[in-house]
Formats: structure tokens, C-alpha cells, sequence
């Protein structure tokens, strides 16, 4: 046999590994590429702690400092405990910090004290960039602490009717209800605070860790972190994305009754071929739990981008009688970094949303046509390809906004180039799709080519941009384009350089309609450990990959949107796609969830994560439709396509193995199906595009827990296949094959109208319905009137003048309310008052449309000479026959007719036609 020459072995490398690792033949998840606690000290160790087993943790030289509450914390050593002979050093006292915020939230810090006399040379990481900046403006001062008379507790003031409780021995953490002294979220009750200090290494110590032939040399030891959060008066927790699961509600991974052991894992991984039902960890990370039941809700945020690992305990886990409390326990590790911790008291789910995110912020507001319709595969292969998708959906008459190119288009896995034979002219390209009104996205990954031809990592290389390996080398790992290094965006110095290459001069071939998509940034490295980079690699200011890896992602999208900031001299808001994600990434675009597989409990367990992504914040995200490994049956594809026409983040995309899944290419009865999911997306995007402004301004998420609109409803705590779009749509998955009926459970004491035939059900019940082919069962909330656009264009631009339709829908006192807004749909000129925002009201038979618009913002206009075509009235009693319109006193016909334009027989409404008003301005429409 030949000798393996250095070339035959780098071919080796760069493709069969990539081929081995990615091919879709290859069997599904490959458990042992990845770590489960058992092979992760910090992990397996920190789970073996039994509650209150740790020397106790006492609070000492507590006092007021610039407003904050400082004490130390000193493990209680009894005379047997005499460390200095054993092998555990004398432990240093650990500085705790608690501040108080607006709104009910409280930030509590521990680290080492740097200024004590053994303190570690080293500084632990604190997660920078993450908290909002403007978030220490909020802080109250705090002008006294009050304690008891042993000086046994002290207490703070945290907002109206809540408090704070710091036990000092043991050190316990309560934040709890004023008046009747119930806690609702506690830290260390159980006595598992254990934070493990820097330290020099002994002689003949090892540190090191070993992984699948892969050696992590741990310079600086152990330094892990663990403790125990209990949520009082919870039913429920929910949150920590991000896993693949189809229950929203988090179940317990530790005691009585738990048959697997694994803990919820947070660690950015490019896993291959996930599984539907899974603690392990996926693409992105978010540290924050939400816990709801019936006493309320309540939040918690560590901060904290290393390594985590969370249990959620069941009932009698500590042997305690206490099992069928109401109380959940939960347990966190974490490998590195420091407590950094927020606590948010509600009271309701949507107060714990909007707490958090006054801490992390709200999603940026997005261009419109980045919520509609977005048409990608892996790969379109060249330009006559994207030219025949582009004319398909015309010759079909289905609309769609974008399309994506991916990694093949450039020049051997060069970001930022064209590959010139498959896309000779790509400006032409883009130009075309620009002038249908759509456009165009390309892959921009973090892994750059070590080929010194290539300006992107000789510019690198020169400036010292790269992520280091431990022996201080340029980092070099193996991804699409071979041996790659990574650049250290944790450097707002290299962020600023990575931003700039996506100014139109340094992006050759690139137009303003052309976006961008961040792939692999959890990072990815296919010869890394765990496919991952080594966490002894290093990052600016000597921190290590281990404290930040699960905010790298965040970083590398960071950048690349105020690429696209720059690009347009801050006047167009980017589009950025990413995958790897942390708290904060809804700053800075949005979320998909990765390499799911075309089958029907992928379908159903995108649900839950795409919830839980909005209850932590992102809720600008959605799952590849149809599935991106494997080939669904058409049944699939066409319940896929009914369900994601609700995601907020709407997008196909397939593997390059798969075969090909245009909307089109299915029959003319499927066609028509695809169509008709991908129409009700379109005329519900006035109503989808006031959501997100919405979430953009409160935090609140664009599709909901039914919970989240119910929270009194217990029935709805525990629903993982219903969700609502707002305050106005309720929607239920099909997600089994040949499914003849499903029961729909319909929370609340109003009415329900079926969106597809106007019928009316009744709040509170379980209905069970026929299941029909042409659309997933979907119902407007009786009260909410919903604004849509019925006339269907290639692209939204193309719909910016078209007309509205207003659906109410009654109530049993005949009212209801809605809102909508709108601006130009792509600036910031919003930011100045460049926005038309409208209540609609309808009560006593008249519907009043006025503005919400804030009277300080007024340096910016928008005007909009669109009008209101139709107005469709479901629950209004038949008799009505005219309506005047004021100003003007004009009268116009009320007649039957049917809910949807597709016609069909129902005519279960009542519609006013062309009352011709104009969007922007007030009016009244009284029914006669
Ligand atoms: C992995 C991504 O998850 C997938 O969406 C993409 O098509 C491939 N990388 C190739 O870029």
C-alpha cells in the first residue's frame, strides 16, 4: 500500500471527514461524538452532592457600597476540617454583590476577591456585551439594609410588595412576597452552593481532561460552579434552549420516577442529525428559566457563557417528604466563569418576559420581507438554477421574498467570493430578483481558509485576528474549507474588520438587496473535540474558549449585522440568519433551528422550540420546512408548509443529498396546498409585521404559550402542540400522517372562530374536529380584530400600496379590538416617528380606527395612502345591511359573505365592502 503523503492525507481530511460526518446516508445522531455528564468532571462530581453536605457558607462584613450590597462568603470550617494538612487549600472568602433594578429584578454577583492577599492572578470571565448597556441606568440605590436583631437575615426592598431575604448561615438567597412572606424563587435552600476557586496547581497534579483522543490541558484547574434554584408556587418550568424536545414544559432529569439521567445541557454543538427528544445540547444557548403555575410566574438568568449543564428535580429528589409540593428545584453547573445571576419576580409570565428583557433587550426590528416567505437548499447551483426557482414561483403564482444561496456558491468555501464558472455575473443576479421586489442571501461562515492567496485570512494572519490555539499558534481546525482558522470576535477590534468586509466595495458582487446568513458559528470544527473547538483555545485578553464558548456564536453574528448596519451607513436594518446563538442574539437578527429531519416528530418538536426560543427572548426564529435531512412525503411537506406559515421565521431548506422540493414539484393538488399555506402567511403579514414591532418594543413573543395569554387556565401549562400568534390567533399542528381528527382545546370564556369556515366554538372546552387537507385547524379569538392583505403579489414589497382587510371578530357583548402598524418597511425612520399606528375599536355597533402613534416621536413622517378594502364581521347577528361612514357620511352595503377569499360556500360572515376609508386617518364605520 502506498504511503499516506502529506497531500493524500489533507484530501483525506477535507473531504472524507466532512463526507463521514455530513453525508445524509451516514445513521443518525452520533451519541458518542458527544460528551454526557459522566464524562464531564465538573458535571459528574457537582451531581453527586447531596443537599447541605457542603461546609455551610456564612455571610460576613455585609454593608451598603455605591447603592449595591456587599458582604463576603466564608465556608464554615470546623476544627475537624483542617484543610491546611489536606489536599484542598484554604478556601479565600468569595465577594457577593446584590443590586436591585426597576421592575422587580435582581442581579446577584459572586466571584473571587481579586483584592485579597492569595487572590488568583487571573481574572474569572464575566460575560461582557450581553446586558443591555443602558440597564445600570435603571438601578435603584439602595440606602440601607435592614436585619433582624441576631442579625441573622437581612432584608431589601425590591419593588412593590416584594422583597428580598439574605439568610446569613447558611448563605440563602429568597426573593419573596412582602406581606405573606412566601418565596417565589430561592438560591441555595439546599445547601449545593459550591464555587470552586482558582488555584495554583500542586506538584503532581493533573488537570487535564481527555475526550475521544483529544487532550484538554486545563492550565488554569478546576473552576466550576454549581448551585441549587428552587421556584416557589411554580407548576412548570419552561425556557433554557436550546434542545429538541417535544414538550414545552421542562420534565425532571434527576429523581423519583426519572428513567433517564441526563441534565439539560447548554453547550453550542453542530450536532448531526438530532433527535427529536433530547436534553443534550444543540446549536445555541440561553441560561434563562421561566416557571409558571397558578400562584404566578418568575424568572431566572445566570449569565454566565461556559459550559452548563441544569437538572430539573423531581419531587422527593432529596429524599425529602416533600414530594408533591408546589415547589420545583432545580440544580446548575456550570464549568467556568462567574455567578452572575438576575432574578425576576413577575408576577405574570408577560411581566417576567419584559424583565428579562430589560436585561438582554428586545429583538431588532425586522425588514418585511425578511418575515415573509424565504426559499433556500443546499445548494441552488448556479445562476440559470436561481433564475428557473425564481420563475417557477411565478409560473405558480406563490409568492416569496427570498432567495439563499449556500456554501457552494463561492470559491471553494472563500467567503465572500463567487464561484465565476456557476455565478459569472451575481450582481446581475441580484439586480434581477431586486427588481420583482425580492431578495437574496449568501452563507458568510466563521471557519476562513488558511490559503494565503485568500485576502480574508491574510489580513487575518497579519493583524493577529485569529482565535490561538493553548501553545499562543493561530487556532487551525478542519471545516467546509479544509484547514481554517476562526476569527476572535470577542475583539471589538476584530469585529470592527470583520464588519467591514461586507461594505459593497470589499464584497465583490454584491448589491444592497443581498443579505446574510451565519452558519456553524457554534463554531464548528469537524476535527475538534466534540466538533467543537478546543476549550483551551484562547481569545482576546487570555480568556479561554471553555469561559466564552457559548457566546462565540453571538459575537460572530454581532458583527456581521453591523456589517450590514455599516453597509447601508445605518439606515437599512440588516437581515443575519444565525444558528449558534446565546441571551442578547435577538439584538442582532435571526434564529433557525438547524439541521432538523424530514419526519413527523421533527414537525411536532419544532413547536416547543420555537416557543421556548421566544420565551427566552428570540423570537424571531423558526425550523427548516420539510425538513433539512432526508425527503418528506408530500403529506409532510404540505402540513410542514401549513404549520411554518405560522413561524415567525419562515424559510425551506433541504440537504444537497436530498431531492429536489420546490413547492411545485408535488402535483397540482399539492401546488395549490403549498400555495395556500404560503397565501394565508401573506395576508396575515400586517398583522405578523405589528407583532414584531410590538415584540420589538416589550419583549413579548410573536407565537405564544397558550399560557402566556392564559395564565389563569391551568389546562393550557402543559400544551406543547397549540400555540398563539399574538393576542388574536390560536393554532393547532397536524403532526401525524393521514391524521382524520384532532382535539383542540380552546382556552378562555370567549368564542373561537374558525379561520377556515367562520364557524364559532365555545372558550374553555376540548373540541374535537374534523382534520381537512387544505389547512391545520386555526381559530381568531372572539374580541380581536386582525388586519390582513388579500391581494397576492410576488413579493411583499409589491403589496406596500394594496389595500386592507379588517376580520373582526365579536365577542358576546359584540366588541372587539385590534391594532396595526406600519412604516416603510426597511429604515430606521421609525426610531423618529415615521410609523402609522392604529386602534381599532368596535363596541355599540360602531368601529372607530384612532391613533396610538406617541406624540413625542414626531421628527419623521410616514404616510401610507393605502385603504381598507373590506371588513368581515364574524359573530355580528344577521340583519345588519348598511354602515355610514364618518367623515363624510357615506353609506356602503353590508352583505353575506365568505370568511376567506378562497371562496367556498361559507358565507358565515357579514362583510362591509369597499368602505374605501384611508389607513392613516381616524374614522368611525357605525353598522345599521
Ligand atoms: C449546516 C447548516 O445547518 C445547513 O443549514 C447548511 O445547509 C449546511 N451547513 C451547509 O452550509
Amino acid at each position: 500500500m502506498a504511503p499516506l503523503t502529506p497531500l493524500l492525507l489533507r484530501y483525506l481530511v477535507v473531504i472524507l471527514i466532512p463526507l463521514f460526518l455530513f453525508s445524509s446516508s451516514a445513521s443518525a445522531w452520533k451519541k458518542d461524538e458527544f460528551r454526557n455528564c459522566n464524562q464531564t468532571p465538573f458535571c459528574k462530581c457537582a451531581r453527586t452532592r447531596t443537599p447541605h453536605s457542603l461546609p455551610r457558607l456564612i455571610v460576613s462584613d455585609l454593608l451598603i457600597s455605591d447603592g449595591h450590597l456587599t458582604a463576603h462568603l466564608q465556608p464554615s470550617l470546623s476544627s475537624e476540617d483542617d484543610v491546611s494538612a489536606g489536599d484542598t487549600p484554604h478556601p479565600r472568602p468569595l465577594v457577593l454583590r446584590l443590586s436591585v433594578y426597576q421592575d422587580g429584578i435582581l442581579r446577584l454577583k459572586i466571584d473571587e476577591d481579586y483584592s485579597a492577599p492569595s487572590a488568583p492572578s487571573k481574572q474569572r470571565f464575566e460575560v461582557p456585551d450581553v446586558v443591555l448597556p443602558d440597564f445600570e441606568d435603571r438601578r435603584l440605590w439602595l440606602p440601607r439594609v435592614s436585619s433582624t436583631e441576631d442579625g441573622s437575615i437581612s432584608s431589601l426592598y425590591l419593588s412593590d410588595g416584594f422583597e428580598v431575604v439574605l439568610r446569613h448561615d447558611p448563605f440563602e438567597i429568597q426573593v419573596r412576597r412582602k406581606r405573606s412572606n412566601d418565596p417565589i424563587i430561592s438560591l441555595n435552600s439546599h445547601g449545593l452552593f459550591e464555587f470552586e476557586q482558582l488555584r495554583e496547581k500542586k506538584e503532581g497534579e493533573d488537570w487535564e481532561e481527555r475526550f475521544r483522543g483529544h487532550t484538554d490541558t486545563r492550565p488554569h484547574g478546576p473552576q466550576s460552579i454549581s448551585f441549587d434554584v428552587s421556584f416557589h408556587g411554580a407548576e412548570f418550568v419552561y425556557g433554557i434552549p436550546e434542545h429538541a424536545s417535544t414538550s414545552l414544559a421542562l420534565r425532571a432529569t434527576r429523581g423519583p420516577g426519572v428513567d433517564h439521567s441526563e441534565p439539560y445541557r447548554l453547550f453550542n454543538l453542530d450536532v448531526f442529525e438530532y433527535l427529536h427528544d433530547s436534553p443534550f445540547g444543540l446549536y445555541g444557548s440561553i441560561p434563562f428559566m421561566l416557571s409558571h403555575g397558578l400562584k404566578g410566574s418568575a424568572g431566572f438568568f445566570w449569565l454566565n457563557a461556559a459550559e452548563m449543564q441544569i437538572d430539573v428535580l423531581a419531587p422527593g429528589w432529596d429524599d425529602s417528604a416533600a414530594a408533591g409540593n408546589d415547589r420545583i428545584d432545580t440544580f446548575w453547573m456550570s464549568e467556568a466563569g462567574i455567578v452572575d445571576t438576575f432574578f425576576f419576580v413577575g408576577p405574570g409570565p408577560k411581566d417576567v418576559l419584559q424583565q428579562y428583557a430589560s436585561v438582554t433587550g428586545t429583538l431588532a426590528m425586522p425588514q418585511e420581507f425578511a418575515i415573509a416567505y424565504h426559499q433556500c437548499r443546499w445548494n441552488y447551483r448556479d445562476e440559470e438554477d436561481v433564475a428557473t426557482v425564481d420563475a417557477g414561483f411565478d409560473e405558480h403564482d406563490i409568492p416569496y421574498d427570498v432567495l439563499w444561496l449556500d456554501i457552494e456558491h463561492t470559491d471553494g468555501k472563500r467567503y465572500f467570493t463567487w464561484d465565476r464558472v456557476l455565478f459569472p455575473n451575481p450582481e446581475e443576479m441580484q439586480k434581477k430578483l431586486a427588481a420583482k421586489g425580492r431578495h437574496m442571501v449568501t452563507i458568510v461562515d466563521p471557519h476562513i481558509k488558511r490559503d494565503d492567496s485568500y485576502y480574508v485570512h491574510k489580513e487575518a494572519t497579519d493583524k493577529g485576528y485569529y482565535v490561538k490555539d493553548a501553545t499562543g499558534k493561530d487556532f487551525d481546525g478542519w471545516c467546509w474549507s479544509g484547514s481554517s482558522s476562526y476569527p476572535d470576535t470577542l475583539n471589538p477590534e476584530v469585529r470592527e474588520w470583520w464588519a467591514e468586509k461586507f461594505s459593497l466595495k470589499n464584497y465583490g458582487g454584491s448589491t444592497p438587496s443581498l443579505y446574510i446568513w451565519n452558519d456553524m458559528n457554534e463554531p464548528s470544527v469537524f476535527n475538534g473535540p466534540e466538533i467543537s473547538m478546543p476549550r483551551d483555545a484562547l481569545h482576546f485578553g487570555g480568556v479561554e474558549h471553555r469561559e466564552l464558548h457559548n457566546v462565540y456564536g453571538l459575537y460572530f453574528h454581532m458583527a456581521t449585522a453591523d456589517g450590514l448596519l455599516k453597509r447601508g451607513n445605518g439606515k437599512d436594518r440588516p437581515f443575519v440568519l444565525s444558528r449558534a446563538f446565546f441571551a442578547g442574539s435577538q439584538r442582532h437578527g435571526a434564529i433557525w433551528t438547524g439541521d432538523n429531519s424530514a419526519d413527523w416528530d421533527q414537525l411536532r418538536s419544532s413547536v416547543p422550540m420555537i416557543l421556548t426560543l421566544g420565551l427566552t427572548g428570540i423570537s424571531f426564529s423558526g425550523a427548516d420546512v420539510g425538513g433539512f435531512f432526508g425527503n418528506p412525503e408530500p403529506e409532510l411537506l404540505v402540513r410542514w408548509y401549513q404549520l411554518a406559515a405560522y413561524y415567525p421565521f419562515f424559510r425551506a431548506h433541504a440537504h444537497h443529498d436530498t431531492k429536489r422540493r420546490e413547492p411545485w414539484l408535488f402535483g397540482e393538488r399539492r401546488t395549490a396546498l403549498i400555495r395556500e399555506a404560503i397565501h394565508i402567511r401573506y395576508s396575515l403579514l400586517p398583522y405578523y409585521y405589528s407583532l414584531f414591532r410590538k415584540a420589538s418594543i416589550s419583549g413579548i413573543p410573536i407565537m405564544r404559550p397558550l399560557w402566556l395569554e392564559f395564565p389563569e387556565d391551568k389546562k393550557t401549562f402543559d400544551n406543547s402542540e397549540a400555540f398563539m400568534i399574538g393576542e388574536g390567533i390560536l393554532v393547532q399542528g397536524i403532526y401525524e400522517e393521514g391524521q382524520k381528527s384532532v382535539s383542540v382545546y380552546l382556552p378562555g370564556e370567549q368564542s373561537w372562530y374558525n379561520m377556515r369556515n367562520g364557524a364559532a366554538y365555545s372558550g374553555g372546552q376540548t373540541h374535537k374536529l374534523e382534520v381537512f387537507e387544505d389547512s391545520i385547524p386555526s381559530f381568531q379569538k372572539a374580541g380581536s380584530i386582525v388586519p390582513r392583505k388579500y391581494r397576492f403579489r410576488r413579493s411583499t414589497t409589491q403589496m406596500a400600496n394594496d389595500p386592507y382587510t379588517l376580520v373582526i371578530a365579536l365577542n358576546s357583548s359584540l366588541a372587539a379590538e385590534g391594532e396595526l402598524y406600519i412604516d416603510d418597511g426597511k429604515s430606521y425612520d421609525f426610531e423618529q416617528g415615521a410609523y402609522i399606528h392604529r386602534r381599532f375599536v368596535f363596541s355599540n355597533g360602531k368601529l372607530t380606527s384612532s391613533t396610538i402613534h406617541s406624540a413625542s416621536l414626531r421628527e419623521k413622517k410616514f404616510s401610507s395612502s393605502c385603504t381598507v378594502e373590506r371588513i368581515i364581521l364574524l359573530g355580528l347577528p344577521s340583519g345588519a345591511k348598511k354602515a355610514v361612514i364618518e367623515p363624510g357620511n357615506h353609506e356602503t352595503e353590508i352583505e353575506p359573505g365568505p370568511l376567506t377569499l378562497r371562496g367556498g360556500a361559507s358565507s358565515v360572515a357579514l362583510v362591509i365592502r369597499k368602505p374605501n376609508v384611508r389607513i392613516a386617518d381616524d374614522w368611525t364605520i357605525k353598522v345599521l
